[in-house]
């Protein structure tokens, strides 16, 4: 069976298609209105703390983890624990894929929609009216037929890239779409920089404006670490999996990082140079993509290109994501059910399309979980970013400091380092705490949102902040 694995064709590919994984609607949408609403670059500084304080760890396990195995989550925990609970961890994840992929495909079709929207000039009408372009938003994805029908085609991207296979799907995709992310990105900051008054978007975004940051945006910045590099729910660990056992996993967890957190930042820089420049409301929060930009492109030269662009990349951003979700699922049933990768991918897609109709319908007049007073896309938004990444990633930590062994782990990421600059005991060391004050401070997030939810009251305002 391990010979007949699919495996990345090369280094790069991997690294592309993982990043490809961590950059997605996380770096584009939410980390700028979540940096520029918590202080800038205050809260910059501690998103890369947690960044690697948390996540470096937690993304070498995922990656040791899938690589040793050479297999997806369940069996994964289930051949290193010898067949114990732990495999619930990796069922955990398989759970998370599908109950994050219900909803990012209705968001991915929304991406689709205004890209075309935007090539169609029809970005025009909105031109400085933020209200229309409000109303206008709410009405798209409030209607029945039409989110559906952009999910579905998006959905039906994600399948035929999975479909594909691992090299050429996944791999061939992530080639083509991350450089050409990362081009236009590089473009849009250039135009928004030579715009007139956008550097005051730089100072927005990177100046420390210590007074902004409380002990909820240090929360966030950590759930946010998780979100964004794909972490808690295997997708490393089956990205992992088909990586063989030349590669330096160190430094490729590395670039995913430096990936992930450089595109986050050059978004954050093409999005409030351009606000800026066209003095917009730069504290519009959530709805700061689809609604304001809308109304800002038609004022800037070329707007309607730019602002396709921008769509565009933001779909791409979305699909390299949402694919690595639909393969957590895929896998398992390829390699615990020894399922056709074809059927699994289809069924599957299917299935979590037609869930995804329900989170769409919520948003307007079907809303299937009306009785909890929250719409049913953002239960699974929050179930999921909330409680089952976070706590998908506590267990893998604790997994490795109490099942797997942190030397064992040691050993398996030495593999493909040529030379070691470092004492091996110092290095268990240093994992170990890692590894404990990831799962603590995992831990404490969680106790600290159920706190919230059940009494309305976080353990942050218990303490008197
Ligand atoms: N990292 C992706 C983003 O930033 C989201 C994601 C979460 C993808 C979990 C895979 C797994 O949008």
């Amino acid at each position: 069976m391990k010979n007949s694995r699919e495996q990345w064709g090369s280094r790069l590919g991997f690294i592309l298609a993982a990043s490809g994984s961590a950059v997605g609607l996380g770096n584009i949408w939410k980390y700028p209105h979540m940096a520029g609403q918590n202080g800038g670059a205050a809260f910059t500084v501690v998103y890369l703390l947690c960044i690697l304080i948390v996540g470096l760890p937690i993304l070498l396990g995922e990656l040791a983890i899938g690589r040793k195995t050479q297999l997806s989550p369940v069996g994964a925990f289930n051949k290193l624990s010898n067949l114990s609970n732990w495999k619930w961890v990796g069922f955990l994840g398989v759970a998370s894929a599908f109950v994050i992929l219900s909803f990012y495909g209705v968001v991915g079709g929304w991406t689709l929609k205004y890209t075309l929207f935007a090539l169609s000039g029809g970005f025009d009408s909105l031109s400085g009216s933020p209200d229309l372009s409000g109303q206008i938003f709410s009405e798209f994805i409030g209607s029945s037929l039409q989110p559906i029908f952009w999910q579905l085609i998006f959905m039906s991207f994600c399948m035929g890239i999975i479909i594909k296979g691992v090299k050429s799907g996944i791999e061939g995709g992530a080639k083509i779409m991350m450089p050409l992310i990362l081009i236009i990105l590089g473009l849009l900051v250039f135009k928004g920089l030579s715009l007139e008054g956008g550097k005051k978007g730089l100072e927005f975004l990177f100046k420390p404006k210590f007074s902004d940051l409380n002990p909820s945006s240090i929360v966030m910045a950590l759930g946010h670490a998780f979100f964004t590099l794909s972490l808690g729910m295997g997708t490393m660990i089956t990205y992992g999996s088909y990586l063989d056992e030349k590669q330096n996993l160190f430094t490729s967890a590395i670039w995913i990082i430096l990936l992930d957190t450089f595109i986050a930042m050059l978004a954050g820089t093409a999005i409030f140079t351009i606000v800026f420049a066209m003095g917009a409301d730069p504290s519009a929060g959530a709805g700061l993509i689809f609604v304001v930009l809308p109304t800002i492109f038609p004022q800037i030269g070329g707007g309607a290109v730019w602002g396709t662009l921008f769509f565009f990349i933001l779909f791409m951003a979305a699909l390299t994501s949402a694919i690595s979700i639909l393969e957590v699922i895929t896998a398992y049933f390829i390699d615990e059910k020894g399922w056709s990768r074809n059927k699994a991918t289809l069924l599957f897609g299917g299935i979590i399309s037609l869930v995804g109709v329900f989170c769409s319908l919520s948003l307007g007049e079907f809303n299937i979980t009306a009785l909890l007073n929250i719409s049913f896309f953002d239960f699974l938004d929050e179930l999921s970013s909330k409680y089952m990444l976070p706590i998908g990633g506590a267990l893998t930590a604790l997994f490795i400091l109490s099942k797997w062994s942190v030397k064992t782990f040691l050993v398996e990421l030495l593999i493909g380092i040529k030379e070691l600059k470092i004492e091996k005991s110092l290095l268990i060391s240093i994992l170990q705490i890692l590894l404990i004050v990831s799962s603590l401070v995992v831990g404490l997030i969680i106790i600290n949102e159920l706190f919230d939810l059940l009494f309305n009251q976080s353990l942050q305002k218990m303490a008197g902040f």
